[in-house]
């Protein structure tokens, strides 16, 4: 008999400060930034719900009440969109709907780091397995990354997180991970260490914004130790579990983008601009006139 437990609650730790998209970011969080037509928040939320996920938990903070508003029913809105017969995006504000009594919140007051922020949300988590998402990471695929990710977890147990490789050179601005066996797409996670300069890292695989992982790892978190940059690490109580937990990461289907970065964010906007059925041929020819002026 299959006794691993099912994945059915999701973190969104969304209490940064996005200090990097100033003075953008001074008022409205910046997982309420849009990539293509939705903000980050929407894009990690369909992609949480299409994995199968049903309840929503966001570490939220100062500032960060319209990320919980986005997802609320806006009767006036939906009554003039009817009223001009503008039904497809009628259908698409009802996608922005979260289904009543699946969203959960908690705060966290300062931002202390990402571990903390998940510490934050121990007793809406509970004692069952859960899943991370940072709305700053977008994984473009038709298949999402946490679906794949679930499937993972669904075989093997334990914990799953997602995984890509980066330039050696980038290992100072990832967690990165010590591979034991490697079978396709799935790795034996050995080690893993937060930031490490490019001689010191154990390899180029660096972890994504995409965990799934037993509740344990909240008793680690619990210590409030400060790792890279002076704040609570999420990778370093992770590290703890190897060992006496399975650990695999998952070398995920899709294209990633971070979209933390302005470099990434603006690349993202042309990736999922160009993947818009509709205006995606028009984005190909903008992107061919700038090329060509040079
Ligand atoms: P980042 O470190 O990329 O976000 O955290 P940030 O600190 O808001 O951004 P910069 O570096 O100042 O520009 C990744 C995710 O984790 C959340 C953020 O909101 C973001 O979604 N986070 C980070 C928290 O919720 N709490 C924290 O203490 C740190």
């Amino acid at each position: 008999m299959n006794d691993i437990k099912p994945v059915r609650k999701a973190v969104f730790p969304v209490a940064g400060l996005g200090t990097r998209f100033l003075p953008a970011t001074k008022v409205m969080p910046k997982e309420m930034l849009p990539i293509g037509d939705r903000p980050l928040i929407q894009h990690v939320y369909e992609e949480a719900r299409d994995a199968g996920i049903e309840e929503f938990i966001f570490v939220t903070g100062r500032h960060k009440n319209m990320l919980q508003e986005h997802f609320d029913y806006q009767p006036e809105l939906m009554k003039t969109l009817k009223t001009r017969g503008k039904d497809d995006m009628l259908e698409k504000v009802r996608d922005s709907e979260m289904p009543e009594g699946k969203l959960f919140t908690t705060r966290q007051a300062k931002p202390l780091g990402l571990g903390h922020a998940i510490w934050c949300a121990r007793k809406l988590i509970g004692d069952e397995p859960f899943a991370i998402i940072l709305p700053d990471d977008l994984v473009l695929n038709d298949t999402g990354c946490l679906s794949q990710m679930v499937e993972t977890y669904n075989e093997k147990g334990g914990n799953v997180i997602a995984v890509k490789d980066v330039p050696r050179e980038e290992t100072n601005k990832y967690g990165i991970v010590d591979i034991g066996k490697e079978d396709g797409k799935i790795i034996e996670v050995k080690g893993l260490v937060e930031k490490p300069d490019a001689d010191k890292a154990p390899s180029t695989t660096s972890v994504v914004g995409r965990y799934i992982l037993q509740p344990e790892v909240l008793d680690y978190l619990a210590a409030f130790e400060t790792g890279a940059g002076n704040e609570i690490q999420l990778t370093d109580s992770m590290a703890k579990l190897i060992g006496s937990q399975a650990f695999h990461g998952l070398k995920f289907d899709g294209k990633h983008y971070d979209c933390g970065s302005r470099l990434g964010f603006i690349e993202a906007n042309i990736g999922y601009g160009l993947a818009d059925k509709k205006i995606g041929a028009q984005v190909k020819e903008i992107i061919k006139d700038y090329s060509s002026n040079d």
